[in-house]
């Protein structure tokens, strides 16, 4: 059966889940203020049944099911080396009122009026057809249930893409399809609204939020994870350096912004809530 979003599982079945998953040691327990955000705006409660989309490792939906101790949380992702990292992990927790399933959420069967809430913590960009992921997201969700998720706002304020592209490449160009499905896909407050009025959903709101990212502890160990994500492989796939050329380029770029918190960048989010 073909996928609807088979380019994004390739990947995130590829070298980019196989390196997000290998880069949650260094980043979990790291980034409690975007946490923040997301849990303020969901306001879990203890008998919830909570969605996790594009849940990754899985550090949100262990929160959520912390949260919701009476109900439970479900982790989705189509990213199988993303949740064999979150199933270790879950196991370290002892937690059993949760669990993952691999699907694409465009399509991935969840149950009818299932869930008291969806979150998602940057899960939500990569759909092909958002309309159709976020109406099948909605049909999971109960009468009035809530969608919760964070999503970059502004690409020229997120120093976490500017700041590696710029060292590479200069000033990164916005997509001229800035709809595609990728990091910048839902930075459009107008085109969240329409994409979540279009699934069906009411009462959206998007609240714009400054939030500072780590990215490891010192520039080294940044600029590794930075060298084995998506865009930088793909300049470096363009052979316009090599990958010990950029290596140096990305460390000399990130050591201004190492401190006593590691190296963390800052970026524009929005909050989006709404109702089913
Ligand atoms: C940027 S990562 C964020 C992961 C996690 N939420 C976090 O904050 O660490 C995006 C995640 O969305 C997942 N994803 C992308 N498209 C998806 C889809 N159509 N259905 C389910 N998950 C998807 C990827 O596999 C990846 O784990």
């Amino acid at each position: 059966m073909s996928l609807p979003n088979a380019a994004q599982a390739n990947s995130w079945n590829g070298p980019e889940g196989t390196h997000w998953a290998a880069s949650t040691d260094r980043t979990t327990g790291r980034n409690a203020a975007l946490h923040r955000l997301l849990f303020e705006a969901a306001a879990i409660e203890e008998t919830d049944k909570v969605l996790d989309i594009g849940c990754g490792a899985g550090e949100t939906t262990v929160l959520a099911a912390r949260q919701a101790s009476c109900g439970y949380a479900v982790g989705l992702d189509l990213s199988r080396p993303m949740l064999e990292r979150a199933r270790a992990d879950q196991a370290r927790t002892g937690l059993t009122n949760l669990r993952f399933e691999e699907g694409d959420a465009q399509v991935h069967p969840l149950g009818d009026g299932e869930f008291d809430v969806a979150v998602s913590q940057f899960g939500i960009m990569f759909f092909a057809d958002p309309v159709a992921a976020f109406a099948n997201i909605g049909r999971a969700l109960k009468p009035a249930g809530r969608l919760v998720f964070v999503c970059p706002r502004n690409m020229t304020r997120c120093e976490w893409y500017t700041i590696p592209i710029s060292a590479l490449t200069g000033p990164p160009e916005p997509s001229p399809n800035a709809c595609e499905p990728g990091m910048f896909s839902l930075a459009d407050r107008g085109r969240i609204e329409n994409v979540l009025h279009g699934a069906g959903f009411r009462t959206v709101t998007a609240a714009s939020a400054g939030v500072s990212l780590f990215f490891g502890q010192d520039a080294e160990s940044a600029a590794g994870f930075f060298l084995g994500t998506g865009p930088v492989r793909a300049i470096l796939d363009d052979a316009v350096m090599t990958a010990d050329a950029a290596r140096t380029v990305l460390e000399d770029a990130l050591r201004p912004y190492a401190g006593p918190e590691g190296v963390r960048l800052g970026g524009e989010l929005w909050v989006v809530t709404a109702r089913r």
